[in-house]
């Protein structure tokens, strides 16, 4: 039986991280094949993937392993709607399938990056992520960014792979130069 794209990515990705103890290698290995998953996306993404939410972007789960290692997203962003600015405790890889996503840096620049209070934290660039495009992170200096489509602006799809299940991560207030841990929810499938 030949295996479906989406099952050849998974595989491909859990290979690529047992080949790659450190994340930078093995975000720069899984890089290509986020890029040409996007180009198959068509054939594996099924109705309940590309749902929306009025309320706050969606993240619809693709694939989340048994043993909490992998997990594959695809989020769907209507116009208006951001992240909280937030880091990712796992390597992660993106791929955009519509839309252009904006992403907004922050640069942490206190000495203690494990501290939860008297964080301090600057504005940084901004990208626009076209479709096609493939971005990624790695934690421990970890990235901190928001992520979203302006008001003005067409939905948004993109793909989301992480080194771990990703139901939580950490939220930054600005005002009050600290963070805590939350849950984020999901669609199953
Ligand atoms: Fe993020």
């Amino acid at each position: 039986m030949v295996e479906s794209p989406l099952q050849s990515f998974i595989d491909t990705c859990r290979a690529c991280a047992d080949r790659h103890p450190e994340p930078a290698d093995a975000v720069s290995a899984i890089a290509p094949h986020m890029h040409a998953l996007l180009e198959t996306a068509g054939s594996f993404l099924k109705p309940e993937h590309l749902r929306a939410d009025p309320a706050h972007y969606a993240r619809n789960a693709i694939y989340i392993a048994p043993d909490s290692s992998l997990s594959l997203f695809a989020i769907v962003w209507t116009p208006g709607q951001w992240t909280p600015i937030h880091d990712h405790g796992s390597w992660g890889v993106v791929g955009v399938l519509r839309g252009i996503l904006h992403e907004r840096s922050f640069i942490r620049t206190d000495v203690d990056r494990g501290r939860d209070e008297d964080i301090d934290l600057h504005r940084g660039g901004v990208l626009l992520l076209t479709p096609g495009t493939v971005t990624s992170f790695v934690p421990n200096p970890d990235h901190i960014h928001i992520t979203g489509v302006p008001e003005d602006a067409p939905p948004v799809v993109s793909l989301h792979l992480y080194g771990r299940n990703m139901d939580s991560f950490h939220i930054y207030d600005v005002a009050t130069r600290s963070r805590q841990r939350v849950n984020v929810e999901h669609n199953e499938s």
